[in-house]
């Protein structure tokens, strides 16, 4: 007997050859929305040698994000970062040792740690915002950017970086960045100029931690950072510690993860905060019944009850994922349900979910180009109705972003010490989106007028509010 034929997902109608290429290059996430619309949630797109199936929205999503590392795994696709990263880290390592640096990363993250980076988040943030004199206009991108990675120096890299390295420290990881190219995802060693500068960042940085780390050692001080509980990690399988090279690839890696992601994040909230007064208004009220609770203070506890403020940063994340496309390699068929049919996705090939498309579903979110903080509240829920991967900008399942709380916590703190001490204003029109990049955030400089004034309820336009919080 014949074996039964697979029923193949639906393919992208190009021209040969190159027609997938040129239109994945055009953007691939409007064309994932574009074929979405005509083939439906499941569709393969042929990019020269590549199969690339989409699997677009919870109800065919289930697999990429729950299959075992075996059947579905990261480390062909994302291992374009070793040379950024270094060789004995994460997407460089077989996926045992993978699993125990990602116990290295949870327990850095842990709420013990957390509550002491949150300190040093306000502190900074107060520092980087006092600098702003009483008036004037900024690029609030560029801010945050800056201020997103001041924060990050502190909590992640260490006191040492922040405050005695930090200028080389930051030199060095915009060539990491820098070498970050394009070509860099196909040709990662290519003998460029770029990838050459990437290489002696990687080398000087590990010889940076290389020393902070054998200070401390020496010192028998312990810091609460990221860096300090790398020091201290010791694999489970051998008992063996983290070598320098390590601890440098795995601070890079948080870094890589968490830089562009959250500084995105932060612009796009605060283009939000400033062009919707309704939005604002609650969020100035949440902070001034915080403050009548708690006094003044900003700390961890504090900051985790600003519910208002966190599903702002939700929503800004489910209208504006950093990362539009996320990937695995297929090392075995699988099948997915989809619209009463069984489409049969072949081993080889690379699937895609999008978290940009997904978010903007109008089936799981109703009116989705529509900014709504409340679409998350008891009774509403549209992230969990429609099943466990409907709101994917930070992931999920096996893979789930390990910074998601650090994030929160971060852009939280930013935005209490920014809304509680200045007023804003948007200059110009709302940024569009550069989509023309790897992590895509906001078109050209956010431009901002800001006041200083202490927060008082004269602020609050009331009239904005809804029932409930008057
Ligand atoms: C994974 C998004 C902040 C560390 C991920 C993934 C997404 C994501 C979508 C899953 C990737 C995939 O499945 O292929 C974000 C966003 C952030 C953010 C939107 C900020 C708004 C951070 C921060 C850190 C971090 C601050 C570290 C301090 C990680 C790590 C992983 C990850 C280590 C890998 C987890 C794994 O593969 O098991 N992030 N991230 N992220 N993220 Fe984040």
């Amino acid at each position: 007997m014949r074996p039964k034929s697979k029923n193949l997902p639906p393919v992208v109608r190009t021209i040969p050859v190159i027609g997938g290429l040129l239109k994945f290059l055009n953007g691939p996430v409007q064309m994932a929305r574009e074929e979405y619309d005509r083939l439906g949630p499941v569709f393969t797109c042929k990019v020269l040698t590549r199969n690339i199936t989409f699997l677009i929205g919870p109800e065919v999503s289930e697999n990429f994000f729950k299959a075992p590392e075996a059947e579905m795994s990261q480390k062909e696709v994302y291992k374009f970062n070793v040379p950024t990263f270094g060789p004995d880290v994460v997407f460089a390592v077989d996926y045992p040792i993978r699993v125990e640096q990602y116990r290295f990363f949870m327990e850095a993250l842990k709420v013990s740690r957390l509550k002491g980076y949150v300190d040093a988040m306000v502190e900074e943030a107060q520092e980087f915002t006092a600098k702003w004199g009483d008036e004037g206009e900024v690029d609030l991108k560029a801010e945050l950017e800056h201020l997103i990675i001041l924060t990050a120096s502190r909590c992640l890299l260490g006191i040492e970086v922040r405050r005695h390295l930090f200028g080389e420290v930051s030199e060095l990881i915009y060539d990491l960045d820098q070498g970050m190219v394009p070509i860099s995802v196909l040709f990662p060693y290519l003998p460029i100029a770029v990838h050459r500068k990437r290489d002696k960042a990687r080398k000087r940085l590990e010889e940076i931690f290389g020393g902070v780390i054998e200070k401390r050692k020496k010192s028998g001080v312990q810091e609460n950072d990221m860096l300090q509980s790398f020091i201290d990690s010791k694999y489970k399988a051998d008992g063996r510690p983290t070598t320098h090279s390590e601890c440098t690839g795995l601070l890079i890696a948080a870094l890589f993860g968490g830089q562009h992601t959250s500084s995105i994040t932060s612009s796009w909230m605060g283009a939000y905060l400033m062009n919707k007064p309704s939005v604002l208004a609650q969020a100035q009220q949440e902070q001034l019944e915080m403050i009548k609770k708690h006094g003044e203070e900003l700390n961890h506890d504090v900051i985790c009850n600003m519910d208002y403020l966190a599903r702002i940063m939700k929503e800004t994340l489910r209208m504006h994922p950093p990362l539009v496309m996320l990937l695995r390699y297929a090392h075995k068929d699988f099948d997915v349900e989809c619209n009463g049919k069984t489409y049969t996705v072949p081993k080889g090939h690379v699937t895609a979910v999008s978290p940009s498309v997904a978010g903007r579903l109008p089936l799981v979110y109703p009116n989705p180009d529509n900014f709504d903080p409340d679409r998350y509240i008891p009774g509403r829920e549209e992230d969990k109705k429609a099943g466990a991967f409907s709101y994917i900008p930070f992931g999920g399942g096996r893979h789930g972003c390990l910074g998601e709380t650090f994030a929160y916590m971060q852009i939280r703190t930013i935005y209490s010490v920014m809304l509680r001490n200045f007023e804003f204003e948007l200059v110009g029109d709302f940024p569009e989106v550069e989509w023309n990049a790897l992590v895509v955030g906001p078109k050209g400089p956010i431009k901002t007028k800001y006041r200083r004034r202490k927060l008082s309820q004269a602020d609050v336009k009331t009239d904005l509010l809804p029932q409930s919080t008057l």
